[in-house]
């Protein structure tokens, strides 16, 4: 009988392990998802994503300089939605142990947050270290290794201190740089030792043509007819902002590979945000259009951080208004290899040829967006679901279309989904229930994943997924009314609860990887 018991009991020990191993495939190699499709490899990271300004609050708390979202919320605050600011955001700085009992019970094996600079250096160079800042990141990185949940840091993800806008303007002076360079050598120095994934920089792309060229973000820096700005310049500024902002990333990674890397053993990226650009028409001018659109979009940042140079398109296009990059600063970019891109993906547009052809205007018409209209439409048509949020369509097949795109212009470079995720549009008459109820996230989710699953067979090597977001946040000029979370924040309490997209996430990641059991 005794061993009869012994018999049961290691076949259930077997098969238990057979289910958890089968659930994920242990070479990394996109091929076997051929065979297996409900599958991603085992060392694939599922996470959730979050950024310092967005989630922390404690905006004067422990030596915490003042940044240039604060300034900004705090001069401007009709510019956002319901005249809101980061000042408590979700509170993460407090509640973070309460955030990662709910990233334990996801079931995420990765967490994704930023570094406020200001928080480590309340006046960039111009001051000292503020240790509390590094404690906090100390004891948040701690707390999820002790949860097996990886840390995946982004270095900035748009706040930075107020002081560099006061003394240089930010990202328009070469200053910046060396400021950038400054904090990442003092991240990888005080949290290399457990951060094994870093990125440098979250979308400049996004940022610099919200911030430089139509002004709707601090610095509000742009000129007619883009924006309504008192100063700055459209025509110029964003590319010079880019510029810096790219040679800023390849110093970085370039500590990070001569200093630390070899001891440390992490990867290095960048995030940059992509859209899919389908071409309107069969038409030859509105295939390239789409093609300048990816130019001036994504390309703008990937293709100097990897090829060494600006995409074709924008150098015809810009001439002299495209900065040159000096024969050193080529080699360095070069020299500086990316371990990986990270992709934040959320929509598609439809584009029509502006160059050739006579366009309304829009966004994306211009010269300096490569004269590549977006569109929600053609005719009748919408380029998928069009939703409450003016720039957000689903269109999960734009996605895998983007994967294959970057896995053919990039020469199959890992990649990781840093964002991805739905938004809901809060309105006076929409109810908390509703909020709970997010089917449309699940449907938006589960459309998206499948295309990275399509994308993988088709070859891209994708090495992780973030949804954004785990919480409801900060969502810049929209403020708390624009909610991506998993989870729902109460406004005034701020208790976290699941939405039903917070238990769909969950079976997902138990159904398709289970390597938290490895
Ligand atoms: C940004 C996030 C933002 C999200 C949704 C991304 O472009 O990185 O900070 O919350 O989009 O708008």
């Amino acid at each position: 009988m005794e061993t009869f018991a012994i018999f049961v009991f290691i076949i259930s020990l077997q098969s238990l392990m057979f289910n958890v191993y089968s659930s994920c495939l242990h070479q990394s190699s996109s091929e076997n998802i051929l065979e297996d499709s409900s599958s991603f490899p085992c060392d694939f990271l599922f996470g959730a994503a979050s950024s310092a300004y967005q989630y922390e609050g404690a905006f004067l708390t422990e030596g915490k300089g003042l940044n240039n979202w604060d300034i900004f919320t705090h001069e401007y605050p009709g510019k956002i939605r319901d005249e809101n600011n980061g000042d408590m955001a979700v509170d993460q700085y407090h509640r973070f142990m309460e955030d990662i009992q709910l990233m334990t019970s996801l079931g995420v094996n990765s967490y994704r947050f930023s570094i406020s600079w200001s928080r480590v250096l309340p006046r960039g160079r111009f001051g000292s270290i503020n240790y509390s800042g590094i404690t906090y990141y100390n004891r948040l990185i701690d707390a999820l290794l002790s949860r097996g949940i990886k840390p995946f840091v982004t270095l900035n993800h748009l706040d930075y201190p107020q002081e560099l806008e006061n003394r240089f303007q930010s990202w328009l002076s070469p200053e910046m740089q060396n400021d950038f360079v400054y904090l990442a050598n003092i991240c990888f120095k005080h949290f290399g030792d457990r951060v094994k994934h870093w990125t440098t920089l979250n979308e400049p792309n996004q940022q610099i043509i919200l911030s430089h060229l139509k002004g709707t973000f601090p610095p509000s820096r742009c000129s007619l007819p883009y924006g309504n700005c008192s100063q700055g310049n459209s025509e110029t500024e964003p590319f010079i902002a880019a510029h810096n902002a790219i040679l800023a990333h390849a110093k970085a990674v370039h500590i990070y590979q001569t200093k630390y890397q070899e001891e440390q053993k992490g990867i290095i990226g960048i995030v940059v945000q992509t859209s899919w650009f389908e071409p309107i028409s069969d038409s030859i001018a509105d295939i390239e259009a789409a093609e300048r659109a990816q130019a001036f979009y994504s390309n703008w940042i990937l293709d100097p951080v990897i090829h060494g140079k600006y995409p074709k398109e924008m150098v015809n296009l810009l001439g002299s208004a495209l900065p040159r990059f000096s024969r050193k600063e080529v080699e360095n970019l070069k020299k500086s290899r990316l371990d990986f891109i990270g992709i934040n993906h959320y929509t598609s547009y439809f584009i029509q040829d502006c160059l050739f052809s006579s366009c309304n205007t829009g966004d994306g018409a211009s010269k300096v967006e490569g004269f590549a209209l977006k569109l929600n439409r053609k005719g009748n048509v919408s380029i998928g679901e069009l939703t409450d949020v003016p720039w957000q369509h689903i269109h999960p097949q734009g996605f895998q279309k983007m994967l294959n795109y970057l896995t053919d212009r990039y020469h199959n470079i890992p990649m990781f989904i840093t964002e991805n995720g739905f938004g809901d549009l809060q309105k006076p008459e929409t109810t908390v229930n509703e909020l709970l109820n997010d089917t449309k996230r699940i449907q938006y989710m589960s459309g998206y994943l499948d295309a990275l699953k399509s994308a993988m067979r088709d070859g891209a090597n994708v090495k992780g997924y973030f949804a954004w977001s785990l919480l409801d946040n900060f969502e810049w000029l929209y403020g708390y009314k624009l909610r991506f979370g998993l989870y729902h924040v109460d406004p005034i309490t701020l208790k976290r609860t699941p939405k039903l997209s917070a238990s769909w996430y969950q079976n997902y990641i138990g159904e398709h990887l289970r390597s938290r059991y490895h």
